[in-house]
C-alpha cells in the first residue's frame, strides 16, 4: 500500500514535469510545420518519461484488453490507442534474412509510443503460405507467426490479428474458392466463400487452428495470450453479389459466434471499411461515393451482431473520392470519423477503431506536408473524442515500415527515420493518449482529482 503511495507521488512529479513540456510544445505546434526542430527534443524527453511511467505501472501486469461500455480498458484504466499496420510481419519472420525487420518495426513503433499493431494471421496457398491447403499448415511459417507474437510482447505492443483477406493478396476468399473447386465443386463466384457450407467449414477450421495454437516461443495458447488485442474476421469483407447485405450478415453472425465459442476472452471485430448500407438510408449520403452502398456491407447492422465487440472503419479518400489530392479529402475524413463515432456511441454502444488510413506518395499532388495534415486531422478528431471519454478509441495508420523494405511499399509506407515531422506528431499523439489513459484508475486516485488541470494542459493548443 505504502509503496503505491510513494510510486504515485513520484509519478505525479514526473507527470507534472511532462505536462509543462507539453503545454510549452502544444502552444507552438499547431500547424505541424516540419521546420520545427525544437519540439522533437521536448517530445523525446516527454516520451522517455512516459515510457518510464508505463514500465512501472505495467511491469507486473500484462492483462487482456477488455471492453467497458464505449471504451477499451486494461487493468481498469482506459486504453485509447495509437497504433499502426504492418501486414507482412509473419512472412518476413519466416526467413532468417528478413526476420530482423520484424523486431525493427516493433522497436521503431514503440519508440514513438505506439501500442497496437494490426497484421495478417493468414497466408493462404501462396508463396510462404501458412495454410498450404485446407487445414494443412507449414509449421515453419506458424513458428514465424509465433515469433511475431512473442516479439510484439517484448515491445509492449498488442496485436490485432486478421484471419482472412477479402482481396487476392495472400490468398484470400478467392483461394478458398479455388480449394473448393479443386475438391470437385463448381464455384463461379468468389463470394461463394461467404455462403457455401464447405467453404465456411474451411474458414472455421482455420480460425480454430489459429486460436488454439500454442506459441512455440512462449508456450502460451493464442486464445489465452493478452498480447493479442483482438481477432478480426476478415480484412475488408465485401460481398458485391448480394447488395442487400444479407449474405455477409449471415456469415458475420455465424463466424462471430464461432470465434467466441472457442475464445470468449478476446475482443472481436469484423474488419469492414465502414460503408453505410440499406439498413440506414439516412446515413448513406455520408459514404464517399454511391458505389459504397452496393458492396454488401452495412456498418450499423453488421456491428449489431452478437459477439462483435467493437467497430472498425477504414479511410482512403485517395482511392474512394479522387486519386489526386483534393481539398475535399480532409473534410471527408473528419465527417467520416465523426459520424462513425456518433453511431458507436448512440446506436452500437461500443468503441470504434479507425483501423486503416493513409495516403499514397504516388498520388498526383502528393507531398509529405499533406500527409502530415491528414494524419493530424485523424489524431485531432480522436483526441476530441478521447477528451470526452468517447467511442473514438484510436487509430492505426496504414502503414509503418522499417528501413530497407522499400520494395514492399505500395506508396503508403511511413519510414519513421526518414520522416521526422511525422514521427514527432505520432509521438505527441501517443503521449497524450497515454496521459489520458493514466488519468482515472483504481491505482491513481490523484489522477481523477487533477482531471480538469490535466485536460487544460493536454489540449492546450486547441484552447
Ligand atoms: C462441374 O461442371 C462441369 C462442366 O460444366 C461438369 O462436367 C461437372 O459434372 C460439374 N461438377 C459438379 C460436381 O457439379
Ligand atoms: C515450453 O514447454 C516445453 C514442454 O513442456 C518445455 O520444455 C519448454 O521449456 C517450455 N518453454 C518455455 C519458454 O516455457
Ligand atoms: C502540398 O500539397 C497540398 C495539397 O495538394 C498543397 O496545398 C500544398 O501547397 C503543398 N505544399 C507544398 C510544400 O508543396
Ligand atoms: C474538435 O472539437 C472542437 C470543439 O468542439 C472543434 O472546434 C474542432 O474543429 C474539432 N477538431 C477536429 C479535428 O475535429
Amino acid at each position: 500500500m505504502e509503496t503505491h503511495i510513494v510510486i504515485s507521488l513520484i509519478l505525479f512529479l514526473i507527470l507534472t514535469k511532462s505536462i509543462n513540456s507539453i503545454a510549452f510544445d502544444g502552444s507552438k505546434s499547431e500547424g505541424w510545420d516540419s521546420t520545427h526542430k525544437e519540439p522533437e527534443n521536448h517530445i523525446a524527453s516527454i516520451l522517455s518519461y512516459g515510457n518510464g511511467m508505463k514500465e512501472e505501472m505495467e511491469a507486473d501486469e500484462w492483462e487482456m484488453v477488455q471492453k467497458k461500455g464505449t471504451q477499451f480498458v486494461v487493468n481498469d484504466q482506459p486504453f485509447y490507442v495509437n497504433g499502426f499496420n504492418t501486414y507482412w510481419l509473419m512472412v518476413f519472420a519466416a526467413d532468417e534474412s528478413t526476420r530482423g525487420k520484424v523486431t525493427e518495426v516493433f522497436k521503431h513503433a514503440s519508440s514513438v509510443g505506439m501500442s497496437v499493431c494490426r497484421t495478417w494471421a493468414f497466408n493462404d496457398g501462396q508463396w510462404r503460405a501458412l495454410q498450404k491447403s485446407p487445414s494443412l499448415y507449414d509449421e515453419d511459417v506458424f513458428k514465424a507467426l509465433d515469433f511475431v507474437v512473442s516479439e510484439a510482447k517484448k515491445y509492449k505492443i498488442r496485436l490485432i490479428l486478421s484471419l482472412v483477406n477479402n482481396w487476392e493478396a495472400y490468398g484470400g476468399k478467392a483461394q478458398y474458392v479455388k480449394w473448393g473447386n479443386a475438391a470437385g465443386f463448381n464455384f463461379t463466384s468468389d463470394d461463394d466463400f461467404f455462403s457455401h457450407p464447405t467453404l465456411r467449414a474451411y474458414y472455421k477450421a482455420h480460425v480454430k487452428t489459429v486460436l488454439n495454437r500454442v506459441n512455440s516461443f512462449t508456450n502460451i495458447t493464442y486464445k489465452e495470450d493478452p498480447t493479442i488485442f483482438a481477432w478480426e474476421l476478415m480484412n475488408e469483407p465485401r460481398c458485391t453479389s448480394d447488395s442487400s447485405g444479407d449474405t455477409l450478415q449471415e456469415w458475420i453472425k455465424e463466424m462471430a459466434f464461432y470465434v467466441k465459442s472457442i475464445d470468449p476472452k478476446h475482443l472481436l471485430e469484423i474488419g469492414v471499411e465502414g460503408f453505410y448500407g440499406p439498413s440506414t438510408p439516412q446515413r448513406v449520403q455520408l459514404n464517399p461515393n454511391s458505389y459504397a452502398q452496393q458492396v454488401g456491407t452495412d456498418f450499423i447492422r453488421n456491428h449489431q451482431v452478437l459477439g462483435v465487440d467493437f467497430a472498425s472503419v477504414h479511410m482512403y479518400p485517395d482511392s474512394w473520392i479522387s486519386q489526386s489530392i483534393a481539398d475535399s479529402h480532409l473534410p471527408f475524413i473528419k465527417s467520416w470519423m465523426e459520424s462513425h463515432i456518433e453511431d458507436a456511441e448512440k446506436y452500437l454502444e461500443m468503441p470504434v477503431i479507425f483501423a486503416e488510413f493513409g495516403v499514397s506518395a504516388k498520388d498526383p499532388g502528393y507531398n509529405s506536408s499533406y500527409r502530415d495534415n491528414l494524419i493530424n486531422t485523424v489524431y485531432k478528431t480522436i483526441l476530441n473524442s478521447t477528451k470526452k471519454g468517447g467511442s473514438g478509441a484510436g487509430s492505426l495508420v496504414w502503414q509503418l515500415f522499417p528501413d530497407g523494405t522499400d520494395y514492399m511499399d505500395d506508396g503508403y509506407a511511413i519510414i519513421l527515420s526518414k520522416s521526422p515531422s511525422t514521427s514527432s506528431m505520432i509521438s505527441l499523439q501517443s503521449t497524450r493518449l497515454d496521459l489520458f489513459n493514466s488519468l482515472c484508475s483504481k491505482r491513481c486516485h490523484w489522477g481523477c482529482k487533477k482531471k480538469n488541470v490535466f485536460q487544460k494542459v493536454l489540449y492546450h493548443d486547441e484552447l
